[in-house]
């Protein structure tokens, strides 16, 4: 039989990036050998290594590789070496450039905590065991886009602006991808913004609301103030299915969230909206740690698995699922999740668990 071949291009980026895609591939790669899809990989580089090998955060020729893909996989991008550029020449840069390049306007954010992590929150288990949400993040425009942007002066005199914009298309889309989402789930969206402060999260406001009364009157829908959610998220975080927030408050709400489990080590993401999915762990490229087999490849591997639903393989992705939750059951963890009495492991280690696990799961159906 034919195998269904998809073309991925690989940035695995800056600081612990290229350990955590390596474990990455190594199970995308353990499930297509058993399965009826295989993958072609393109190695390239973004962010800092993009700056040191090309003299770009992101050149137009690796975007365009890109936007010919179908699925891009992201490790990390940034780190102290790149610290002095400024601007476009900035490695986070690149990463911004090739969101708005693929066009993947809705970033996905699960955050769940299994209970064998709930114990290891930073807050109560009680608080934390049983959340399950999915933050729905404006990805390609708001404040991260806005024009005008630039700074004037120096320190001494002058001033620096950014623009937060919306237009009623851009919240359109994205409240739709959020209300779709939340049909699959509990049925219940919340809306984070600042209307009460800043006119552009009024018309955010106002259009997830028309678009809810018009085409999702079945979900039931409520708004905060961002100040007010992200405190939420840590006083009773269950009571979240999908939240859809824009670029800024997203991410913001997305690291918060993200601690819940214990570590961000643990966040997958898909960019989806364009014609190609874009799919990176939420964590950063942690330059500490990097190179020393310490990084927790979890959230890599999620996102794996992610992006493994979005090109239809729900099954392999189910797989993956399960071996990550059977690795952390077998007690295994990296130092970011270790404690006394459980078995710790590196990048590496940890990877090759979750394989063995995925493959049973796979095997015995
Ligand atoms: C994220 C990151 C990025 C962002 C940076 C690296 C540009 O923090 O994906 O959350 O702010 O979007
Ligand atoms: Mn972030």
């Amino acid at each position: 039989m034919e195998k269904n071949v998809y073309k991925v291009v690989l940035l695995p980026g800056d600081g612990i990036g290229p350990e955590v895609t390596e474990q990455a591939v190594r199970v995308l790669n353990a499930v297509s050998d058993v399965s009826n899809f295989s993958f072609e990989y393109e190695n390239e580089f973004a962010g800092g290594a993009a700056i040191d090998r090309y003299g770009h955060p992101l050149p137009d020729d690796v975007l365009h590789k890109c936007q010919l893909a179908d699925a891009v996989f992201l490790g990390a991008v940034g780190g102290e070496k790149w610290d002095h550029l400024t601007g476009d020449m900035r490695p986070e840069s690149g990463l911004l450039k090739l969101r708005k390049g693929l066009s993947v306007f809705a970033n996905l954010r699960p955050v769940a905590v299994p209970a064998v992590l709930a114990e290891a929150s930073p807050l109560r288990e009680e608080t934390v065991k049983g959340t399950d949400m999915l933050v729905v993040r404006e990805l390609t425009g708001g404040i991260y886009f806005g024009e005008p942007k630039g700074r004037e002066g120096d320190d001494e005199a002058g001033e620096a602006f950014n623009t937060m914009r919306y237009s009623v298309e851009e919240v359109e889309r994205v409240a739709r991808v959020a209300f779709e989402w939340s049909r699959k789930r509990r049925k219940k969206v919340t809306s984070v913004d600042k209307a009460n402060v800043l006119v552009v999260m009024q018309l955010w406001r106002d259009v997830v609301t028309r678009i809810h009364r018009d085409e999702y009157p079945d979900i039931e829908l409520n708004h905060m103030y961002v100040d007010n959610a992200t405190m939420q998220l840590v006083l009773n975080p269950r009571q979240f299915d999908v939240i859809v927030t824009g670029n800024m408050f997203g991410d913001i709400m997305s690291d918060t969230a993200a601690t819940l489990g214990g570590s961000l080590g643990l966040l997958p993401s898909a960019s989806v909206g364009g014609s190609v999915g874009l799919f990176e762990p939420v964590h950063g490229s942690a330059p500490d740690i990097a190179g020393q087999d310490k990084a927790n490849p979890i959230a890599a591997i999620l996102s794996a698995a992610m992006m493994l639903d979005h090109l239809g393989e729900q099954n392999a992705a189910a797989a993956v699922r399960k071996g990550v939750e059977e690795a952390l059951a077998s007690g295994a963890r990296t130092g970011d999740l270790w404690r006394k009495g459980l078995n710790k492991v590196g990048t590496k280690e940890m990877g090759e668990l979750i394989c063995q696990q995925t493959l049973a799961s796979l095997t015995n159906g």
